[in-house]
């Protein structure tokens, strides 16, 4: 049995890691184990300028501890009045590293996001030209189409339209969930990828309604059903440059998910490799996790690899009950659960 890995320094090509207070609280999770990170934008108000980026990722440096290397990338929250030129300048100047697409209403703080994907031709045509990636929650917020359907149902609406008009803009279709999203990605061309969360590669619905309702199984893209959680899962382990890590660690407060409306989000990013390293051992292919977790992402985004590796020891490791600094309460994934890698550097 192999007794330990070692890596190229991986990085988490989505992550919530929110503002204030909670941000101090969660930062140093993220940054112990990654070099990189895509910056969800979704604050409150959403990051849609490159001041605001900067002062942003100031913020996120400032709440690491002395000596951390940790970069931050950063991105901007599409809305209906989106600048193409205020987004051309961010990615020149290095400031943004990709634009985020909410179709508005589909998850948290997204109420500000795009009502209408008409809307940002010139927009979306700016960044095919620059080559700046378009990152996509990638649900339709129809009430009529069934939750359990959103992801599916925008790859046919929006995505398969979008990809055709726009050949050339690089796209990531994040935190997929379904066979369609694994099947559309694969079968697209190379300027589409998708990133992929441990909760979608190892629980199915069922971990929501187990006994009772779970709130910190609750995050969006909901769960589906076991045959797309296996899709998904062949998806992330085959090797496929298309597919790579990104956690969409969500974190909420205890009360904002133990609550009669708990939000969306899991917070995963304590054991984020942990979690990620045993599903490639059950799948026989630990091999692949470094492909996964510390190449495809950056060859997509035309980034360079990381220097450095990681270690990941064939150790338990049981996940707290809660976790959290000063008055920030926080149920991690796996809470409770003993893990059979413990990362050590
Ligand atoms: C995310 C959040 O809380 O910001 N929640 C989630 O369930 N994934 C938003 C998102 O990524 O859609
Ligand atoms: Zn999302
Ligand atoms: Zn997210």
């Amino acid at each position: 049995m192999t007794a330990q890995i070692t890596i190229r320094r991986p990085d988490d090509w989505h992550v919530h890691l929110r503002d204030g207070a909670m941000l101090k609280a969660v930062a140093g999770h993220t940054a112990r184990q990654f070099a990189r990170a895509i910056v969800m934008p979704n604050l409150t108000p959403p990051v849609t300028t490159v001041a605001a980026a900067e002062a942003y990722r100031q913020r996120i440096l400032d709440a690491l501890s002395e000596g951390s290397d940790f970069t931050p990338l950063m991105t901007c929250y599409l809305t209906d009045g989106a600048d193409p030129a205020e987004i051309e300048r961010g990615f020149e100047q290095g400031v943004f590293a990709a634009c985020k697409l909410y179709p508005a209403h589909a998850t948290t703080n997204s109420a500000h996001g795009v009502t209408d994907i008409r809307k940002m031709t010139q927009v979306l045509e700016t960044m095919q030209r620059i080559g700046m990636p378009l990152l996509v929650h990638g649900e339709v917020t129809s009430r009529d189409v069934d939750i359990f359907d959103r992801e599916a149902v925008f790859i046919d609406r929006i995505l398969t339209p979008l990809v055709k008009d726009m050949p050339e803009l690089k796209i990531v279709l994040e935190h997929i969930t379904t066979a369609e999203a694994a099947e559309f990605v694969a079968a697209s061309g190379p300027k589409i990828a998708a990133t992929i969360t441990p909760q979608h590669l190892i629980i199915n619905r069922n971990a929501m309604f187990d006994g009772g309702i779970r709130p910190h199984a609750y995050c969006l893209p909901v769960a589906k059903r076991e045959q797309h959680r296996l899709a998904v899962r062949k998806a992330a382990v085959s090797g496929s440059p298309k597919f790579f890590l990104g956690t969409d660690s969500a974190p909420h407060e205890i009360h904002r998910k133990e609550s009669a409306c708990g939000c969306a989000g899991i917070f995963n990013a304590p054991f984020a490799l942990e979690s990620y390293a045993q599903v490639f051992e059950d799948e026989g292919v630990l091999d692949r996790l470094e492909g996964f977790a510390s190449e495809h992402g950056p060859n997509f985004y035309g980034l360079p690899l990381n220097e450095g590796t990681v270690t990941l020891k064939r150790e338990e490791v049981t996940v707290p009950e809660t976790m959290g600094e000063a008055d920030i309460r926080l149920v991690p994934y796996h809470a409770g659960e003993t893990l059979r890698w413990r990362f050590v550097d």
